[in-house]
């Protein structure tokens, strides 16, 4: 996507020459902790950077993260390529954030491609298959905009007006490689001249919504408006919303999506629909590298990461003077609880947005075999 006139994507690796005249790989990323107040790219050099900047959120969102995770096994490979270095590695990976699926995926492929070759050869081969990982992950995102847009075209010929998607947290190019999953379909349906407007739940704690998606939204131009996370029902009930479109952290087999907390409600609210008894159809945009094909029950059986008190208790915003700040919200000393995601039930989901096309959530293990 573009910034400041430039083509980014959110991770990406580069040659680089230390003090000591070594040539080694170094990994960049935007810091999405200092959106939407500052664009900075962080130089990433080796596994512990990596895994901190996962644990930080400095990267985050589940495709992205899967693609960071590579890269982390790719770094942890130019100090020490043997299988006791790579099976540390992976162990520090797979603790840094357990609920998105996509690290999981992203590990287990780095260390089969890596385990088949001799110690010698890894690191290029973990370079290589790191970038392959991201360039993939492009062409799903592009693949999901493309099948996504042909809903959205559907509900533009249906009502001749412009189209209000409701999505939560950021599910756009930020949380991915390049594209997004949510907002693939936005963008493409932006790009191909359809008027859309996007309700953008703020996602408390973290405000990945009202930081990153509105910034990526107004970066492109698309109409957008910022609301509470508890407004959704409402604007829904109100008839106010013709489509909910959300990302997703993992999908079990039977099609439960785990997704950042406060999804759930929003589908609940769509199933019962506006005020006239018409349910809001709610989709989800997932590659298949989301989907764990070991889960069938995303309720009892998805891990849900349970994060810092402190995002609770502080917000995060710039002073009147430009200075970025955080200021504490709550009475000293408050018993806090901080669940990041939740599970919504396959039977309140319209259909998935998988890169292979759209599917009712009973349909999704056909695709078994497919990625
Ligand atoms: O905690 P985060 O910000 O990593 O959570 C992100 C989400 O929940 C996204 O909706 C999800 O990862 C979809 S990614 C395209």
């Amino acid at each position: 996507m573009v910034v400041n006139q430039q083509q980014y994507r959110t991770i990406w690796h580069e040659s680089n020459l230390n003090d000591a005249g070594v040539v080694s790989k170094v990994v960049r990323v935007i810091d999405q902790t200092q959106l939407p107040h500052a664009f900075e790219v962080l130089f990433i050099s080796n596994l512990s950077q990596m895994v901190e900047a996962i644990k930080t959120m400095q990267v985050r969102g589940a495709p992205l993260i899967g693609a960071a995770a590579a890269y982390g096994i790719a770094l942890a490979t130019q100090e020490d390529a043997s299988d006791a270095s790579l099976e540390r590695a992976a162990g520090h990976l797979l603790r840094s954030r357990p609920t998105a699926v996509n690290l999981r995926w992203a590990v287990e492929r780095m260390l089969g491609v890596l385990s088949l070759q001799t110690v010698e050869v890894r690191s290029e081969l973990a370079w290589i298959e790191a970038t392959l990982i991201c360039d993939e992950d492009v062409s799903l995102n592009q693949a999901i905009g493309a099948h996504g847009l042909g809903i959205l075209r559907q509900l533009h010929a249906s009502q001749s007006r412009t189209i209000n998607v409701l999505t939560h947290c950021n599910a756009g190019w930020l949380a991915t490689v390049d594209f997004g999953t949510a907002l693939a379909p936005i963008y493409a349906a932006h790009d191909a001249g359809l008027s859309v407007h996007v309700w953008v739940s703020e996602t408390r704690p973290r405000n990945q919504g009202a930081s990153l998606t509105a910034w990526e939204l107004g970066q492109h131009g698309v109409a957008h408006t910022v609301i509470t996370d508890n407004a959704g029902g409402h604007l829904i009930q109100q008839g106010l919303v013709d489509i909910v479109i959300v990302g997703a952290d993992r999908v079990t087999i039977t099609g439960d999506v785990c997704n950042k907390i406060g999804t759930y409600l929003k589908a609940l609210a769509a199933y019962q629909g506006d005020c006239a008894g018409r349910r809001v159809p709610f989709y989800v945009a997932a590659p298949t590298p989301t989907i764990d094909w070991t889960i069938e029950d995303g309720i009892r059986d998805i891990e849900i990461e349970e994060r810092a008190a402190e995002e609770l208790i502080g917000m995060v915003g710039r002073l009147k003077d430009g200075r970025v700040a955080t200021v504490n919200i709550l009475p000293e000393g408050t018993q806090v609880l901080n669940p990041a995601f939740d599970v919504t039930p396959a039977k309140w989901i319209t259909g998935i947005i998988t890169e292979h096309g759209v599917f009712a959530p009973h349909q999704l293990h056909g695709l078994r075999g497919r990625t």
